[in-house]
């Protein structure tokens, strides 16, 4: 693949994995658990192509309110998945990081992600996010009073509060928006993700379900992407002529 045509972020909302289990006549938990395999799958086939940043909404906000046997395998199985896979990432050079409430979580889940992050920090391969405790609303809503309390302290003007101010705030500072959005499972909904970095991102709906994603997939959907005419509001003339004179 052309590298001027790889999309430098990529995030994916893994859906599917209770819907997968049932087809087994298994519970919701053993979905999970060959979710992970995917994720494996991605990582390696996004350091392939040369994608920088590749985001993975992993758990929601919404999601506390499933059941507490459920939550608490999802946690476990974290917890697991990051405890075996970081001296893999790390060998790869990946750079591994959260987005989300991380203080949600028990203080042993919470000290096992930020020692994963820590460990790989010096790492300048691919940026793997997930996203955790994660929604967008919640992600604006810190924003919002973080910006407030400067401004009422002074440090900030209302009248200099512009849109790359408040992406300061969030917790995405410094990563590109993603060119490319995928959720799997044939559902078409951001379930409160990436509100406001997706506002100009390509999204790509595959009827997958999380476990059966694979490096085929990823590259499919990539494929798709490349396919698709992005206008940032211009006319297609526009953009044209101008990708003629690079
Ligand atoms: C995605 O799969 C994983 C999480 C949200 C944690 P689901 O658990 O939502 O699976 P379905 O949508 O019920 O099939
Ligand atoms: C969205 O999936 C959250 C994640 C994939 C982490 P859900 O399965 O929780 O979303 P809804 O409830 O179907 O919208
Ligand atoms: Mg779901």
């Amino acid at each position: 693949m052309n590298k001027l045509e790889i999309p430098e972020h990529i995030a994916i909302i893994m859906d599917g994995n209770g819907r997968w289990a049932k087809k087994l006549g298994l519970n919701r938990i053993f979905g999970h658990r060959n979710g992970v395999r995917a994720v494996r799958e991605t990582v390696e086939a996004c350091g392939e192509i040369g994608v920088k940043y590749l985001t993975l909404y992993a758990f929601s906000t919404e999601n506390w309110h499933r059941p507490s046997d459920e939550i608490e395998a999802l946690i476990s199985l974290l917890v697991e998945a990051i405890i075996k896979n970081t001296p893999d990432l790390d060998k790869n050079n990946v750079q591994f990081r959260t987005i989300g409430n991380i203080a949600s979580f028990p203080e042993n889940v919470a000290d096992k992600l930020n020692q994963a992050v820590k460990f790989t920090s010096k790492n300048s391969g691919l940026i793997l996010t997930l996203a955790l405790s994660y929604s967008s609303r919640w992600e604006i809503t810190e924003a919002v009073k973080k910006i407030a309390e400067k401004t009422a302290a002074g440090e900030i003007k209302p009248e200099n509060i512009n849109e790359s101010v408040i992406e300061k705030y969030l917790t995405t500072y410094g990563m590109p928006d993603p060119e490319l959005i995928i959720r799997t499972s044939g559902e078409q909904r951001l379930s409160n993700f990436f509100l406001w970095q997706g506002a100009y991102s390509e999204f790509y709906f595959p009827a997958v379900l999380w476990p059966d994603f694979n490096k085929k997939s990823l590259f499919k959907a990539v494929e798709e992407y490349r396919r698709r005419e992005r206008r940032f509001g211009k006319t297609g003339e526009q953009i044209r002529q101008e990708k003629d004179l690079i």
